[in-house]
């Protein structure tokens, strides 16, 4: 299985501090799938040709079963992942997003800030999480379940 983790972050791309949130990523995936996926990991900036051109490459050239963005999806003028994720998405899947706000509002109330979304293209399942490296671990583990039966329907005949 292989995986890639996308930040998108001016700030964190120009190396103005670092990427916290990636890693972050990286860690629970790891330890969430068995055998461990490959990693790829890609750190850009708040750009939505860049960032739709990166996930078009990641899933049609590298053919990647799961992309997961994190950052960009706020309301500040330069969040644009969500945009960019629907310029390459062929359906979207807008559970992911709902849900993650859902169990993060009644810990956070900001959670509704985000516009997160996910969707497939092709054989490649796309989740964006927010930018706060405390809400990748928030967010990420209650989509689990529906990541691993979402990968299955996308191989299955
Ligand atoms: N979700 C969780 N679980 N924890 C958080 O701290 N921060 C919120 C929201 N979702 C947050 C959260 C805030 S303050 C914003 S602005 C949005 O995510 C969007 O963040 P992003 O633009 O970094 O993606």
């Amino acid at each position: 299985m292989k995986i890639a983790r996308v930040t998108l972050s001016d700030r964190a791309s120009a190396g103005i501090y670092p990427d916290l949130s990636g890693p972050e990523i990286e860690r629970i995936l790891t330890a969430s799938f068995d055998p461990a996926p490959t990693l790829v990991a890609r750190l850009i900036p708040d750009d939505r040709a860049v960032i739709a051109e990166t996930l078009r490459t990641l899933c049609d050239t590298d053919h990647c079963d799961l992309i997961v963005t994190t950052g960009g999806t706020g309301p500040a003028p330069r969040d644009v992942t969500p945009e960019a994720t629907r310029d390459i998405l062929e359906r979207e899947l807008p559970g992911f997003g709902e849900a993650m706000r859902a169990v993060s509002f009644a810990k956070v109330p900001t959670a509704i800030l985000s516009r997160a979304t996910a969707g497939t293209r092709g054989r490649t399942l796309i989740v964006n999480l927010p930018g706060n490296p405390r809400a990748i671990g928030e967010c990420l583990p209650p989509l689990l379940p529906a990541i691993r039966e979402c990968l299955k329907h996308l191989h299955g005949p």
